[in-house]
């Protein structure tokens, strides 16, 4: 973690600011603790990577594996008893899974559509503040870091993002966190992404509360709309018209160039002999 990312942050559950205790520091803060000045809340920073999670014990007992790898993986002694003590819930681990998807994004970081995505981000004008909801391996975050200000990446896996900050940029810094949470409390961006989660994130709930982190500024958004995930499936699906009429209801203008559905290649490489191949609509909007 960046030093000057801790001015932007705020604790998840109450919105105060955030103090810092750094264990151990290189270029940037490898191991260290963010902790609530208000409610006391404590944000581990392991592997130069903060989880901003709500409940730290929580998001390891989904990740009871992951959670094995972090307390072998921190040296400060304050951190590693914080690990443990939050290593007791258990539940399904998901942490093979993103690790699985973690591959599968870096082998599939030249397809068609990331190159696509690019473009249209390089005409976009350079921003102060910049966000990508979902950004896992940061393949366009990297991107974004080299033509804006202050770019910012969340994702709720620690596995991509440990990939993701293997690229570092003095502008560029990323967050365990989950999208609805408001990790930056009421912070405005001038670009914000959220890159084929909306079949993942509750839709409506996730387009309403992206609005509120934009006055000014453009947003830009891709889906295959693959809403069939049998239980895991979102409540309120959307399709192509449904997303601009939210976008529209929600104050943002739809750039007359991404008004009409698109279909981007998106080619994920699961396995040397299997490929999936979607077709994503990609939305540029804009409030002015
Ligand atoms: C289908 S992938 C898309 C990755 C990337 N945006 C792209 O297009 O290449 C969805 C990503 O969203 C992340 N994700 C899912 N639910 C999330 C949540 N509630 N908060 C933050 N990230 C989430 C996943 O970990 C995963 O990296
Ligand atoms: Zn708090």
């Amino acid at each position: 973690m960046l030093q000057s990312s801790l001015e932007f942050l705020r604790c998840v559950r109450c919105g105060a600011k955030l103090e810092l205790d750094v264990f151990l520091s290189e270029k940037e803060i490898v191991e260290g603790m963010l902790e609530c000045k208000k409610c006391k809340l404590k944000f581990p920073i392991i592997h130069k990577i903060p989880i901003l999670w709500d409940d730290f014990a929580n998001y390891l007992s989904s990740r009871r594996i992951l959670g094995g790898k972090l307390y072998n993986l921190v040296c400060s002694p304050k951190l590693k008893s914080f690990v443990k003590s939050s290593l007791s819930k258990k539940e399904n681990d998901r942490s093979n899974l993103e690790e699985k998807w973690s591959k599968i994004y870096q082998n599939s970081k030249n397809s068609k559509f990331y190159f696509e995505v690019k473009k249209n981000l390089d005409a976009l004008p350079s921003s102060k503040l910049v966000l990508e909801h979902g950004c896992s391996i940061g393949i366009t975050t990297n991107h974004l870091a080299d033509s804006n200000e202050m770019v910012f990446g969340l994702d709720r896996s620690f596995s991509a993002l440990d990939i993701a900050k293997k690229h570092f940029k003095e502008n560029l810094d990323y967050f365990v966190a989950d999208s609805l949470c408001p990790v930056f409390g009421k912070l405005q961006f001038d670009l914000v992404l959220a890159l084929n989660v909306l079949e993942i994130i509750e839709p409506r709930v996730l387009l309403k509360s992206i609005s509120k982190q934009i006055t000014k500024g453009h947003f830009v958004i891709s889906d295959p709309y693959d809403f069939d995930r049998g239980p895991n499936s979102v409540k309120n699906p959307i399709n192509e018209s449904l997303l601009r009429i939210n976008l529209t209801d929600l104050g943002f203008n739809v750039l007359s160039s991404t008004k009409k559905p698109s279909f981007i290649p998106w080619n994920l490489k699961l396995n040397p002999r299997a490929t999936l191949n979607y077709k994503v609509d990609f939305v540029i909007a804009q409030k002015s």
